[in-house]
Order: structure tokens, then sequence, then C-alpha cells
């Protein structure tokens, strides 16, 4: 375990900062402090893009940005015209979505602010990029991954000021930004720092006094309610698993959206060992559970239209003595037993039963479970968007438009007839993977989970995210370990939701 007196000791600076952040509102150009404003490239002329950019003024910027030969190639440029400051930025346009344009503007902007050192900026809506999601990237944008260095030398700025933008809306995205960062962190953290009942100890002292209901099971209590699936993963290690589920009262609280997480803290592949390469990697196999816990960070502070739930299943998926073995048949807490035929396919084990359990506990309307389920989720869709699957075509139908919405691309894979019968073990009612003929990784694993949610009236959507948790072009965290996909997708779906 990492010493530490509190797991706040190692929150990053961008947090702290975003936590004691005022956003200032401006009406005109600023006199002080850096305008950003975005370049682009059209039929080989320099374009210019700021909502309150006069004719004069463009020209005069594009006249400075000439006579110092500049071209698109250097990024940026840091120009004083007419007494005002111009920081002036290429912007990206290799993305899915215009959302996803306009927040890489704005962390190009954050890295390019943080390197000069410069303290104050103010922001404008520049062209088709929104000025929302512009504040939103620059404000995740400083988060450079320093929480676990004994020393944070981030750069962060003294003001930010946006320029037409109303309060409601900017403390929206300080809220999403503050979700977003401390995910991040959650994702990058160790395996010795983030173990399952780290997040039990984080959940409970970030949300007890601002939720309505915050249940917490380790494996004793799991144990009494015959948990066996989510208990068969816990057996190879010494760590308490743990359950978390946390509900946030809406404003209408006649409907319900639950979000479901797998959080395998750290996943050896347990007497199915994963190879050596790259293991390390497998600390980001809580990524669901930390998306879901983005979402409760931001719900806390902007209460949901719905009610919604937050659930996790925590867990190290080890090799002790106890371990689970390659035949094991196991009981889920919905009754049903099932062939444990790869110990390493675990993540279908944990949510089944947290499925299970708040589906019975909390009777939600929708449930959205998110999961690094399977590596051949990113043979077929790579890094920059996640796979998608549903148990009635209009709620992929939703999650596509949220997901467009949102700026964190989804593609839906389908639920193949021929393959449902691949679920089903010769020995118990259930195994955990299919034939090795069938390959179909991601629409297998989801039909499994399908099986825990088919009987209830909720609409149900998984998520794999195993290709988009880190190293993700998606949500603009192009190299730097996790990526926070799914916090704004998960949000999104709660607060769109109205069937
Ligand atoms: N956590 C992994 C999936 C994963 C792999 C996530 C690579 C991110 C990157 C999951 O628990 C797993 O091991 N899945 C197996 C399933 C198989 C045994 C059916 C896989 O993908 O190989
Ligand atoms: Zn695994
Ligand atoms: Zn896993």
């Amino acid at each position: 375990m990492l010493v530490y007196s509190s797991w706040k000791d190692y929150l990053p600076k961008s947090y702290q900062w975003l936590q004691q952040l005022q956003v200032e509102e401006a009406r005109e150009l600023a006199a002080d402090a850096w305008n950003l404003v975005a370049v682009r490239s059209e039929n080989e002329q320099l374009v210019l893009a700021h909502s309150k950019l006069t004719e004069v003024l463009s020209k005069n910027l594009l006249a400075a940005l000439e006579e110092r030969a500049w071209t698109l190639g250097e990024k940026q440029a840091r120009l004083v015209v007419d007494g005002k400051k111009f920081l002036v930025l290429a912007q990206s346009t290799v993305k899915t979505n215009q959302a996803q344009v306009a927040r890489q503007f704005g962390m190009d902007a954050a890295q390019a602010l943080s390197k000069a050192k410069l303290k104050d900026v103010q922001l404008a809506a520049c062209g088709e990029l929104a000025l929302a999601d512009i504040l939103e990237g620059l404000l995740v944008g400083f988060e450079d991954g320093q929480a676990f260095k004994s020393k944070d030398t981030s750069e962060l700025p003294k003001r930010v000021a946006v320029l037409g933008l109303d309060k409601a809306e900017t403390q929206r995205r300080v809220e999403l930004a503050k979700a977003l960062v401390f995910t991040k962190w959650l994702q990058d953290a160790p395996a010795n720092f983030i173990f399952p009942q780290q997040f039990a100890t984080i959940a409970q002292e970030l949300f007890t006094n601002k939720v309505a209901e915050l249940v917490v099971l380790g494996r004793e209590e799991m144990t009494a309610l015959g948990m066996g699936s989510f208990l068969s993963v816990a057996h190879g290690a010494e760590s308490d698993p743990k359950l978390v589920a946390l509900k946030i009262k809406g404003k209408n609280p006649a409907k319900t959206v639950a979000l479901v997480g797998k959080g395998v803290t750290f996943d050896a592949g347990g007497i199915n060992i994963k190879p050596s390469a790259g293991l390390e990697e497998m600390k980001f196999d809580m990524s669901g559970a930390a998306a879901v816990l983005g979402a409760a960070h931001y719900f806390t502070a902007v209460p949901p239209p719905v009610n919604v739930i937050c659930a996790l299943g925590a867990v190290e998926n080890l090799l002790g003595p106890q371990a689970t073995k390659p035949g094991d048949v196991v009981k889920a807490y919905n009754g049903k037993t099932i062939e444990i035929l790869n110990t390493d396919a675990e993540g279908r084990l944990v949510l089944a039963d947290v499925l299970s359990y708040v589906i019975e506990k909390f009777n939600p309307d929708l449930v959205v479970d998110i999961a690094t389920l399977t590596g051949a989720v990113i043979f077929g869709l790579g890094h920059a968007g996640a796979g998608v699957m549903v148990k009635d075509q209009k709620t992929a139908d939703f999650l596509k438009h949220v997901s467009e919405r949102v700026g964190e691309p989804m593609w839906q894979l389908p639920l193949w007839p021929e393959l449902e019968s691949e679920v089903n073990s010769q020995l118990a009612d259930y195994k955990n993977i299919a034939s090795p003929s069938v390959k179909a990784g991601p629409i297998m694993g989801a039909y499994f989970l399908r099986e825990f949610v088919k009987d209830h009236r909720c609409e149900w959507a998984h998520v794999d995210i195993a290709g988009t948790a880190w190293s993700c072009s998606a949500t603009g965290y192009a190299t730097k370990g996790g990526s926070a996909y799914g916090v704004r997708a998960l949000i999104g779906a709660a607060e769109l939701f109205q069937s």
C-alpha cells in the first residue's frame, strides 16, 4: 500500500484548483487577459474565429501573423494587437464529432497556457466551436498526471473568464470538469492505492451527506446474500471485495436511471493468468467504476432530473490458494448457476450480481452498465469509440443520441440471435465464455450480462470501454493514461432520459 494519511493527499493540484475556481463573466474582449482565438485553414487561407472579433481586428491579427510568416504548423501564436493580448491557436479537425473538436481546442489551450505560464485567459465561442465545450476542455486540460509525483509542478491560471455563457451552464461545466479530473485520477492511481476498500472509503467520505442512500457490502454481507458469482472473483485475493451503491434523488423521483460499473482494481486473470507484457495496464480494469463515481461526483453537485443510482463492484482478480479454478460452478445472486470456464472473464461475473442487486433494490427504468469487459472490442472498434449493446433497440438509439450530444463516440454491436444459446452450459445454467469458435467476444459478454436483466422491465445497455478507457483519442487525453471516457455519456443518459 502507498503511504498516506488520507487518500485526499494524492488528489492532483488541478482538482484542488477547480474546487476553488470562480469563472468570471465578461462582456467584451479582455483588456488584460489573453483572448483565445481559433485559427484554421480554408482554401489555403488562414481563417480566424472568435465571436467578438471585428473585421478590423481580424484583419490586423492576420496581418500580424503574416508579418511573422506564421504557419498553422506552429500551432500557436501570441500577439498584442490594438492594445489587447491574443492567444491564437490552431484547431484540430480530426475528431468524430464537433463537441470533441471544441473540447480538444480547449485542452490544447490549457497546455499552451500552462507551458508559457500565462495566468489569465478569456474564452468565447470560436466559430463552430461552442464556448461551453471549449471551457470544459480548458478546465480538464490542466490535469497533467502529476498526482503521484512527490512534487506537482502544474501551472494553473489565476483567472478564467467567459464571454457569452450563462451562469448555470458555466457551473455545470465546472462540475463536469471536476468529475472528469476525479475519474481520470482514480484510473491513473496504482492498484496499491485504489483497491476495493478504497473505493468504498472514497465514496463514503465524498458522498455520505450528499446522497439519499449509500450501501457498502463486503465479503461477509455478500456471502449472506448469496452473491456467489461476484464472490468467485474475490476468492483469489485477501482484500475485501466491495459492492458500493448510492442513490441520488432527482427532481422527478418517478423515474430512475441506474449506472453500474466494473471495478476490478487489478486483473491478473486469476488461474487463467494473463501474459506478462503490459500487465501493469490492468490497473485500469476499474475504469467503469471510476466513470460511475465521476457521475456521482457530478450529480451530488448538479441535481439530476430523475433519480440516479450509482453502483460498482470492486474486487481484485488474483491467484491466491482459494482462487476459483477453471471448471468451478458457482451460484449467482439471482439463483442461476454459472460454470466458470475462464477466470479471466471475471468482469461479467462481478456485474451479473451487481446488476441483479441494483434491479431488485432500486427498480430502475434504465440500467447502463459500463465495463472494460473484452479485449476483443479493441479489434472491432479501436480506441476512438466504445461498443454498445442493448436489450431493446430504442435504448441503443437513445445512447447513440446521448453519445453524439456529449462527444463520446459509441457504436452499436448486434446481439445476433444465432449466438444466444452460446451462454448455456452443459453442466450449469450458464458458462462465462463461449466455445472458442464463436469469437464474438464483446457480443458474448453482453449476452451473458443480458441473462441477468432480461426478465426485468427495465431498459438496459452495456457499454464496453476496453478500447476507450485509457490512451484513447476520443476524450482528448491521447496518451497519458486514463481518459475518463464514459463520465459524460453516463451523465447525459441520466439527464436526457425521459421515457
Ligand atoms: N479486463 C479484461 C478485458 C480487457 C483486455 C480490457 C484488454 C482492456 C484491455 C477482461 O477481464 C478479460 O480478460 N477479458 C477476456 C475475456 C475472454 C477470456 C473471454 C479477454 O478479453 O480476453
Ligand atoms: Zn479478465
Ligand atoms: Zn477484467
